[in-house]
């Protein structure tokens, strides 16, 4: 076997002599959670086909049940996890018995918050060192607006004490950074607040919340301004009807694939069922920019049981890669690929330059710090300045250890880039991919030769 696992944090990866075959995908992490969430919050039976098995899904699967969903899991193709979820309703939330752990994802901790505020139940949401390091003032300060009790500790970090009220008020808030997580936390809380509440984003991000409100039958409106930025709405009190979804492959698991068949020089990929959201697609655009050759099939029916996601088979091929800029609202578009993007800019020509990266350090890592320090040892020509990222290429990558900081996208990102380079990558903390890609090193073996 060209990769094995020296113990259980380190994995070694060796350079691969082609890379071909087809892909399956982990259901989209973003999605599979709010899938679990909604079905809490409607009063019947739904029905979620391939959602991820990752640990941040699993993390929201067990605090659904604990807020009194009854959940049954089969499973299903690649990895995936069908789930039935019963519920009865908002109105039906049990107050929990001990601490909602919500591990790794700042997901699960952030929009069971907005849940949370508009339940008159009290829960402590908790997780893992790395969560509690995430700053929360940022759902803290407009959830307290709309009536909620909400307490953090040091500085607004997890653990958080929510008390909800069965009342909300409304509110118009801007955020002060662009994120899905804050925007869904505020429109979750909403469901339960008399009257209309407007969250205004300086940069649209993913609206997956938004679309499967509108699926579950809430009047959410949104209205893209020209410069990229948006309003959302939504007319509370609303209650939520129960649906059948099925979930996509993953764009951000999607995008080491892609990344991956682009530049190893002998490569022939087919990544099937990937999940193209234009609020989520921004990495395969990008790549095409950069010269990869990726071919694009639309598939599946692009109305009900997708519920309106549309779904493609992406094929990606060997590529010459030039460089790159983004500027900030492409680089918030892009927030989860960012560490395999700079890995694809360290072998395109010219210099990459992407512009306003900070919210990379408040992630499961500080990613800035992580990507620098392990591209650099592998020969890369990266510098931060400021909150922008700057890359020469293009190199030649050589194989080193690295350190994942614990961190799932580092971890996958150092794989593909070991992939990739010449002589032996050794990967700390590598076990950290299953977060949201518990199949990725199986794939990999698979695909590689
Ligand atoms: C997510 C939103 C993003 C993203 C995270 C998932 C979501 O976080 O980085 O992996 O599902 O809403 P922010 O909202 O903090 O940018």
């Amino acid at each position: 076997m060209a990769s094995d696992a020296t113990d259980r944090a380190d994995l070694t990866i060796d350079p691969a002599a082609r890379l071909a075959g087809e892909l399956r995908l982990p259901g989209d992490k973003s999605i599979s959670h709010r899938a679990l969430m909604l079905a809490l919050l409607a009063n019947g039976e739904s029905q979620i086909g391939g959602a991820g098995d990752g640990a941040d899904v699993r993390s929201t699967a067990a605090i659904v049940a604990a807020l009194g969903g009854r959940i049954e899991r089969r499973p299903a193709e690649a990895g995936n996890v069908d789930y039935t979820v019963t519920a009865t309703g908002g109105a039906g939330l049990r107050r929990p018995s001990g601490v909602l752990d919500c591990g790794n994802s700042g997901t699960s901790l952030r929009l069971f918050a907005g849940i949370v505020a508009g339940h008159p139940i009290e829960a402590i949401l908790d997780g893992d060192a790395s969560l509690r390091q995430r700053p929360m003032g940022r759902i803290i300060e407009p959830l307290a607006a709309m009536g909620a009790g909400i307490e953090g500790a040091r500085d607004g970090r997890p653990p958080l004490v929510v008390a909800g009220r069965r009342r909300l008020q409304p509110i118009d808030w801007q955020t002060p950074v662009p994120s899905a997580q804050v925007k869904s936390a505020i429109l979750l809380a909403a469901l339960a607040a008399t009257g209309t509440t407007r969250v205004r984003e300086s940069v649209a991000t993913r609206d997956h919340t938004e679309r499967m409100l509108r699926a579950r039958g809430v009047a959410v409106r949104t209205t893209p301004t020209d410069d990229g930025a948006a309003i959302v709405e939504l007319d509370g009190p609303a209650s939520l009807g129960t649906v059948d979804q099925r979930v996509p492959g993953d764009p951000s698991a999607a995008a080491f694939w892609l990344v991956a068949g682009a530049l190893h020089a002998d490569a022939d990929l087919v990544v099937r069922h990937v999940g193209v959201n234009p609020t989520r697609r921004s990495a395969v655009d990008f790549l095409s920019r950069m010269g990869a050759a990726i071919d694009e099939q639309p598939v599946g029916d692009a109305a009900a049981p997708d519920l309106g996601e549309p779904v493609a088979d992406l094929r990606v091929r060997s590529s010459d890669l030039r460089a790159i800029q983004l500027m900030p609202g492409d680089t918030a578009a892009a927030i989860d690929e960012i560490p395999v993007l700079c890995l694809a800019a360290t072998r395109a020509r010219g210099r990459s330059v992407i512009r306003g990266a900070g919210e990379l350090r408040h992630k499961e890592s500080d990613r800035i710090a992580g990507i620098v320090d392990g591209l650099r040892a592998m020969g890369a020509r990266i510098d931060v300045d400021g909150d922008d990222i700057v890359i020469d290429g293009p190199v030649e990558l050589r194989g080193a250890a690295v350190d994942s900081l614990g961190d799932h996208r580092l971890a996958m990102t150092f794989a593909i880039a070991g992939l990739i380079a010449q002589g032996r990558t050794v990967i700390r903390g590598a076990d950290s991919a299953s977060i949201s890609y518990p199949t990725f090193f199986a794939d990999l073996e698979r695909i590689r030769s």
